[in-house]
């Protein structure tokens, strides 16, 4: 079954790739979805689910988009579903380096360093049917950068289960247990 991925974020895709070795995934662009889809949704799923209906809508194909997020407990949750968008007064969205450096400026002075990521995915098929699945994994917020693998948040969060950030993590460790990788695997599950 071809599948579309409804990202722009090539390490996303390359991820999912990965967790869901064998099956044909292919970028939105290739399929022929150039557009943006406007996030809305005031969860994960939401957002995932808008995403992967317009992708499915635009090119005919089933499609698998996921939505994700960093969620900081001292933090209220932020910066949640903002996660792409929380350093965007100051640089252009998805700009890593300017969120992770906004995060640990509001965390400067909390001790409660607790964090979770978490992602939703959405699968819709032209026929209507949708299948959702939620993953999350928790750790902790490191006060600087460690390690440079990854993308996003990754080297200011330490994983508790693998014992370092997942910006040190190779793409294996991270993807087996990571927010994604346990989304991916409760949808197979599903299939
Ligand atoms: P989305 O495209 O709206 O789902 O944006 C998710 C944002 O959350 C990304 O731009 C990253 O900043 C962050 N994020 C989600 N998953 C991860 C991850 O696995 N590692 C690091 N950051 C992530």
């Amino acid at each position: 079954m071809t599948v579309v991925a409804a990202t722009a974020n090539a390490h996303k895709l390359r991820e999912m790739r990965e967790i869901l070795r064998g099956a044909e995934l292919i970028p939105e662009a290739e399929a022929g979805f150039t557009g943006e889809v406007e996030e809305t949704g005031e969860t994960f799923l939401e957002n995932a689910l808008l995403k992967a209906r317009a992708v499915m809508k635009a090119t005919g194909l089933p499609a698998l988009a996921d939505d994700s997020g960093l969620c900081v407990d001292a933090l209220g949750g932020a910066p949640g579903v903002y996660s792409a968008r929380y350093a965007k007064l100051f640089g252009p969205e998805g700009w890593s380096a300017g969120n992770r450096a906004l995060l640990l400026k509001n965390m400067e002075h909390i001790k409660d360093r607790r964090a979770y990521f978490a992602c939703a995915v959405a699968l819709v098929y032209p026929d209507g049917r949708e299948l959702t699945a939620e993953g999350r994994t928790y750790g902790r917020i490191l006060y600087e950068d460690r390690g440079e693998n990854g993308f996003g948040y990754d080297p200011v969060f330490y994983s508790d289960e693998l014992g370092c950030s997942f910006g040190e993590a190779s793409e294996e460790a991270k993807n087996a247990v990571s927010h994604r990788g346990r989304a991916l695997g409760a949808l197979v599950k599903k299939l």
